[in-house]
């Protein structure tokens, strides 16, 4: 029985996907390196390190180098967060999350990335979980399961009682790996071991309805 449910939070709480593109086109861009959407949907889930060599597509810098790129990506990308607010919130994702916990399910993010808290602190949500789990809680970033199962540890679930909703591949192959019941929405849909597919993230609450 499904008791808990993981969300990721990059592209699927919030549409800072799209920031996190904006800032790595500019790092690209200042590069000379061909980015686009579709190299874009590759980093989805992983972590910023892992991001950069998918960025930089095989050229050679030194460790120095990677590591300052990476810092500037974060601070283009934490500009772009700080104008954020309660706003960015779409009535759907508040909506779910308040009707899942008036229900006693547990909600819980689980996402790679380091600026989770920070995000959720700009847009208020920071008490709307009741487990947060991100990229400073763990050593291997999806496709590794780690990250839900930290966060199914902090709820008090077995994976196989949460649901995890994911835009990236590499999200639901995290989730196929801790024995969650993967949902994907955006990007992931394309990827064969979802086990249900939705457009938004309410759809979630048919997933239940269904049960
Ligand atoms: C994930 C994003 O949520 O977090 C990835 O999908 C990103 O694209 C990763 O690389 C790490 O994020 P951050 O904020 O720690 O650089
Ligand atoms: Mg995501």
């Amino acid at each position: 029985m499904i008791k808990g449910v993981i969300f990721d939070l990059d592209g699927v709480i919030l549409s800072t996907d799209e920031y996190h593109f904006l800032a790595w086109k500019q790092l690209a861009d200042k590069l000379d390196i061909p980015f686009d959407r579709e190299k874009n949907n590759l980093l989805r889930g992983v972590s910023r390190m892992e991001s950069l060599e998918i960025v930089l597509d095989g050229r050679e810098f030194s460790a120095e180098q990677k590591a300052a790129f990476a810092a500037e990506k974060n601070e283009t990308y934490r500009a772009l967060l700080s104008k954020m607010t309660p706003s960015d919130v779409s009535n759907d994702v508040k909506n779910t999350i308040s009707t899942l916990r008036s229900r006693g399910i547990k909600v819980a993010i689980g996402s790679s990335s380091k600026n989770t808290k920070f995000i959720l602190e700009r847009v208020g949500m920071i008490n709307d979980f009741d487990a947060i789990a991100d990229g400073n809680d763990i050593k291997r970033s999806k496709p590794d399961p780690e990250v839900f199962l930290v966060a199914a540890r902090r709820i008090g679930l077995a994976p196989s009682e949460c649901i995890v909703v994911e835009d990236a591949l590499a999200g639901i192959d995290a989730a196929v790996a801790g024995g969650f019941f993967p949902v994907a929405i955006g990007d992931a849909v394309k990827h064969p071991g979802a086990m249900a597919r939705i457009e938004e993230v309410s759809d979630i609450i048919a997933l239940f309805e269904k049960a």
